[in-house]
């Protein structure tokens, strides 16, 4: 599927298996997210651009690559968002982050913002957006455009697994977005869940079910 990656390395398959099971408690399933998300992460960032410095190593002066240019910025779809935003964190600490808020209205499955707050010069830096569950789509599809009006130009979405008709309508919505996940599942049921998924990721990950 065009700008759809699947990272499906063994270690995130395995992990991703323990994490669907339904026995798979909220401590174990929190860690096991933590785990995912820093081998996501390695992948997703694989493009970050870099620049040569001149350092001493004890025996020689030598060129070195750093990460250049402006600091990437993580924008955690909340609440679920935050379970990846952990990882990715691990990896990049000095990276900024942003929150957006957005719930599914139950019965017309469409995303309403409640909360916004991003780092303010989005224009020229590169955006991850952090969204576990790519399920109907319309709340990163919601997302991407809020980021996108605050000046993101640079952005790719992150999230745990996507449904094909998620995928779909995403692609249509921002054909310039790439999407990076670790699975690709069947389907969608009638409530809009991921099946045969993880159940409800924000749920799983704070045990408030
Ligand atoms: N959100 C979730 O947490 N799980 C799904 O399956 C779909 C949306």
């Amino acid at each position: 599927m065009e700008n759809v990656t699947v990272i499906d390395h063994p270690l995130i398959r395995h992990k991703l298996s323990l994490m669907r099971r339904k026995e798979t408690d909220t401590a174990r399933f929190r860690l096991l997210l933590r785990e995912i998300s820093l081998l996501l992460g390695y992948e997703v960032t694989r493009d970050l651009a870099l620049e040569s410095r001149t350092i001493e190593t004890p025996l020689a002066e030598m060129r070195a690559p750093f990460l250049a240019g402006k600091k990437l910025v993580l924008i955690s779809i909340l609440r679920a968002g935050n379970g990846l935003l952990e990882g990715m964190l691990d990896l990049v600490p000095t990276a900024r982050v942003g929150h957006v808020g957005l719930y599914r209205d139950p019965e017309t499955l469409a995303a309403v913002e409640y909360y916004f707050k991003v780092p303010e010069d989005l224009s020229d830096r590169p955006v991850i957006v952090l969204d576990p569950m790519l399920a109907t789509g319309n709340s990163t599809i919601a997302a991407v455009a809020r980021i996108k009006r605050a000046g993101a130009q640079r952005i790719k979405v992150l999230c745990l697994l996507a449904a094909p008709e998620g995928l779909d309508a995403f692609r249509a919505a921002h054909p310039d977005v790439p999407v990076f996940t670790a699975a690709v599942d069947e389907r969608l049921d009638d409530h809009g869940y991921i099946v045969p998924g993880i159940g409800d990721a924000g749920d799983r990950l704070y045990g408030t079910k």
